[in-house]
């Protein structure tokens, strides 16, 4: 659904980047523009920059970039309705929604606060005294009170009507406990709905912004014949799909990574013993969405499935599904535990952050392989093992971990530190030299250099694309240059994204609208932020020469693209044509 565009301006103007951004950035003003420390990537130097007089930030390190609502998305991993939303309410403005949408939204917002109220429900049966054997279960199965309450974990009573009733005295209905999949409906009984869960243990499943959107229920008797876990089914606010267990914690953890475990028990657990990004699947295999969902909050995502053969099989499945969201992965084994919860009991929190850094540390673990290859006895082999592990160490970033290392390497092979510091500075010439290559390389190949750094965008014709940044670098500078535009149209762009901007654009041009990146609509946060760093590369004089230039470039790349498709339709004509004959 489409916001009215002036509503759209009205709320950029009311929201300034700069106040928004500094409730979870501190800023400091360098001239027009202020910097502080990108939110979206770990960093010590700040490369994060807004600008207010444009209403837009923009991140040297990592390339984010966008406006004010953009910002809000991405901050706060809200879709782009919610965001307008969210920044509508901030500055105190009335959201002009479509009558089905506000019907749709009314029903979740029941279904949210259902939720919630049963949540509270559970939680409290834990307490009374119908939950005395649940309560044991979980503290028997070493969960601290706190954490129990951190994750809002209950108890759903043995009976048929405990939450039905509970529910309708807070004045919920039938239809609403059916809707929000909380009852079973009796198909012999008139109809008559029963509580779905039923002795088990509860976990609330709560989406990034906090709501309580569907359960999870463990079994707690011993030798049971149903199903270890039930889980709520997909309604209107829930879809396994889509969410994540312990996400609306790990989001706001301060660790730059995710741990991917698969049970709720083993999010609770680590939780419990201070890792605070671990999250889990709902029960299905990991999802594209999920995956991307992760993307969100973290670069890196350490995969830990249980030990069992059903674990590293999906641990397969998991690798290039996190992959291709972005993620970088690693992956952990555990060794004497079926998974983390048992590991976390066994041997501790400490050894379990060992294992973690183990995982990300992979120099270690590459140094021995190279170890292994040589025979440190014979003098030959122990040139190759120092030249080699020189080379890795000069790969390093730090100075303090090639010292460290180079230290380590040379007391192994039995030489002293300073021959191998030599040894390291030696190959950090030889990379340097390698990388001015590999660099001039690029630079005398401009094509490639000019081709956007996201992945899901791709210029097809360089040079028209080139002269579509530059329209858009200028419009977005001068705005009145698009009554120069003469016969350009959307159309004519090689690259889909500019051309979708530059129609917008020249739509709100002519409406006498706001012309700004802040108030783009229908752009992912990737294109957004190729966008603003159009704006931030392009930074040249717009005139009139230089933009009439531009769109004639297009014009005539359009033109001479669409001759050449004429040209291949007419041989295809041919070719048919001459099929034809071949056949008579
Ligand atoms: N699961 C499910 N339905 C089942 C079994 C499992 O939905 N019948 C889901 C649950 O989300 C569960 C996850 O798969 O958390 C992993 O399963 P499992 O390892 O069996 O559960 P844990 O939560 O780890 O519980 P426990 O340590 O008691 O085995
Ligand atoms: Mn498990």
């Amino acid at each position: 659904m489409a916001f009215p565009p002036a509503f759209i301006d009205e709320l950029v103007a009311r929201n300034p980047i700069e106040d928004v951004v500094g409730q979870y950035v501190s800023l400091r003003r360098a001239g027009a523009n202020m910097f502080g420390l990108c939110p979206f990537h770990g960093e010590k130097t700040a490369s994060f920059s807004v600008a207010p007089d444009k209403g837009i930030y923009y991140c040297f390190g990592c390339h984010k970039g966008g406006g004010v609502i953009n910002f809000q998305m991405e901050v706060e991993g809200l879709s782009y309705p919610d965001a307008v939303r969210a920044l509508a309410k901030r500055a105190g403005m009335q959201v002009p929604e479509d009558e089905q949408y506000q019907s749709r939204y009314r029903q979740q917002e029941r279904l949210w606060a259902l939720h919630k109220e049963a949540a509270r429900f559970f939680h409290a049966q834990l307490y009374a005294p119908v939950g005395k054997a649940a309560l044991e279960y979980a503290l028997g199965r070493g969960m601290s009170k706190s954490i129990l309450t951190t994750f809002g974990v209950g108890y759903a009573p043995d009976g048929w009507d405990h939450l039905v009733r509970a529910m309708k005295a807070k004045g919920y209905t039938d239809q609403e406990l059916i809707d929000a999949g909380l009852v079973t409906v009796s198909q012999k009984d008139n109809r008559k709905i029963f509580d779905r869960f039923r002795d088990r243990l509860m976990f609330p499943i709560i989406d990034v912004r906090g709501n309580v959107i569907g359960f999870g229920g463990r079994i707690i008797k011993k030798d049971s014949e149903a199903a270890k876990y039930l889980n709520s089914p997909e309604t209107l606010i829930f879809n396994k799909r889509k969410n994540l267990f312990g996400l609306n914690l790990a989001k706001k953890s301060k660790q730059g990574f995710l741990i991917l475990v698969e049970g709720n028990i083993d999010v609770v657990a680590l939780h419990q013993y201070g890792f605070d990004n671990a999250i889990a699947s709902l029960g299905t295999s990991l999802t594209e969405e999920q995956a991307a969902l992760m993307n969100r909050y973290a670069d890196q995502v350490v995969l830990i499935y249980d030990s069992d053969n059903a674990g590293q099989n999906a641990t397969k499945r998991a690798i290039p599904i996190l992959e291709k969201a972005g993620l970088q992965v690693k992956v952990l084994q555990i060794k004497d535990a079926k998974d983390p919860d048992e590991f976390l009991k066994k041997f501790g929190a400490d050894r379990f952050k060992l294992l973690l850094e183990d995982s990300s540390n992979r120099v270690e673990y590459q140094l021995n392989a190279i170890a292994k290859k040589y025979d440190l006895r014979i003098d030959d082999e122990k040139v190759k093992y120092l030249q080699e592990s020189a080379d890795l160490i000069a790969s390093l970033p730090s100075a303090v971990q090639r010292e460290v290392y180079g230290a380590r390497v040379a007391e192994h092979a039995g030489i002293s530190g300073d021959a191998m510091k030599l040894e390291i500075g030696r190959a950090f010439k030889r990379r340097q030299s390698r990388e001015k290559k590999k660099q001039e390389k690029i630079d005398l190949s401009p094509a490639q250099n000019l081709q956007p750094k996201s992945r899901t965008i791709r210029y097809d014709n360089m040079k028209s694309a080139m002269a579509e940044e530059s329209v858009l670098a200028m419009a977005f500078r001068d705005p009145s240059l698009l009554d120069h535009a003469g016969a350009l149209r959307a159309e004519f762009f090689s690259s889909e994204l500019l051309g979708r901007v530059y129609r917008q654009l020249v739509l709100r041009h002519t409406q006498n609208l706001e012309v700004s990146p802040a108030v783009l609509e229908e752009l992912s946060a990737e294109e957004m932020s190729h966008i603003v760093g159009i704006t931030q590369r392009l930074q040249g004089p717009a005139g009139e020469q230089a933009f009439a230039d531009c769109v004639r470039i297009i014009c005539a790349e359009h033109q001479a693209a669409s001759v050449s498709s004429e040209d291949d339709l007419l041989a295809l004509q041919n070719r048919l044509k001459e099929r034809k004959g071949m056949k008579e």
